[in-house]
């Protein structure tokens, strides 16, 4: 089944796959934001700090697109410590749209200890009508539960880092986020394929796309969604767009998510047994050279 929406707690349908603007340049953001839309994502996801809202904003009137066929998520950053509301007004008018369907704490970092005060602010946004669904990004068990402790609106949605090598850290955040309707986006799935290449986790995808005649980074954000987590990634290519949205025809069975899984946890075991042997050597290095310098001063 092609991709479709995903009900949230305040009843609204976010589209099930995000084009997002990450690290896209200025001088190109228009044009890929438009392509992708006109191979048929109605759903951009961008960020104050991004700094290609403008250009993003453009792609989307040059789409031809009416604005109510669009799902637009932006992010407060606190971008020169800017406010939460001038921040959003400013993002509405470099987007150039009068309301944004979805705004979300970029981090918690953000809130400088104080979540329910920014939360607060963002609730306000939303009794103002200025965005239509509010979320969150990067919060942990331990944010979401101090934001619930004081909100009067829950948010819709945590915008999560999501891909096999940090599948065992995230799993109690993504049961959490069950239990309270609070539905996930994951970002960067494509990690095994963009920045680490070689892991185990290359051979379950590798076979499974072998199997259902797929490419890796199908099976990737196929596992994404399997996850149950809004899938947020991005292409410049219009041949990799397309096999993105076909990814909604990709049903991976159990087994397939539980070998990615355990390649995924295998991966993050090696990784962490790595930093702590890197640490070693260096506490090692260390005593051997307060040792010489001992020895010199005897
Ligand atoms: N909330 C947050 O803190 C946060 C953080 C990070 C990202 N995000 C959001 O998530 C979006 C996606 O993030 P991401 O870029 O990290 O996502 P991603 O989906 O993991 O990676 C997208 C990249 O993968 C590359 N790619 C696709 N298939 C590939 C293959 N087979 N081999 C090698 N490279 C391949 C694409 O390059 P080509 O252009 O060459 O196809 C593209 O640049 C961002 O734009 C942003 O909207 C949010």
């Amino acid at each position: 089944m092609p991709f479709t929406s995903v009900k949230l707690n305040d009843g609204r349908h976010i589209p099930a796959i995000g084009f997002g603007t990450w690290k896209i340049p200025q001088d190109v953001a228009g044009d890929q934001t438009q392509q992708a839309i006109e191979v048929g994502f109605d759903h951009i996801d961008t960020a104050q700090v991004y700094r290609n809202e403008v250009e993003a904003g453009q792609g989307i009137r040059d789409s031809g697109l009416k604005r109510e066929q669009l799902w637009i998520t932006t992010k407060w950053s606190g971008v020169d410590d800017k406010p939460v509301r001038q921040s959003c007004l400013e993002s509405l008018d470099k987007l150039g749209i009068e309301y944004l369907d979805l705004y979300l704490i970029h981090s918690p970092r953000l809130c400088k200890g104080d979540i329910a005060g920014t939360w607060a602010e963002f609730e306000k946004l939303k009794k103002e009508g200025l965005v239509k669904s509010i979320g969150v990004s990067n919060f942990t068990v331990k944010d979401l539960e101090t934001l619930l402790k004081t909100a009067n609106i829950k948010p819709v949605v945590n915008q999560i880092l999501l891909h096999p090598y940090v599948i065992h850290q995230q799993t109690p955040l993504l049961e959490y986020m069950h239990e309270q309707n609070i539905a996930p986006e994951g970002y960067s799935s494509l990690i095994p394929l963009t920045s680490r290449q070689g892991g185990p986790v290359d051979k379950p995808v590798a076979e499974i796309g072998k199997r259902l005649k797929v490419e890796p980074e199908q099976v990737l954000l196929a596992w994404s969604r399997a996850k149950g987590a809004i899938v947020i990634t991005t292409s410049s290519r219009k041949d990799r767009l397309e096999r993105y949205l076909a990814v909604g025809d990709i049903t991976l069975t159990d087994q397939d998510v539980e070998a990615i899984d355990k390649a995924g946890r295998k991966g993050e075991r090696d990784e962490k047994r790595k930093t702590q042997m890197v640490r070693g050597v260096k506490w090692a290095a260390l005593g051997g050279v307060g040792l010489w310098a001992l020895a010199r001063l005897l």
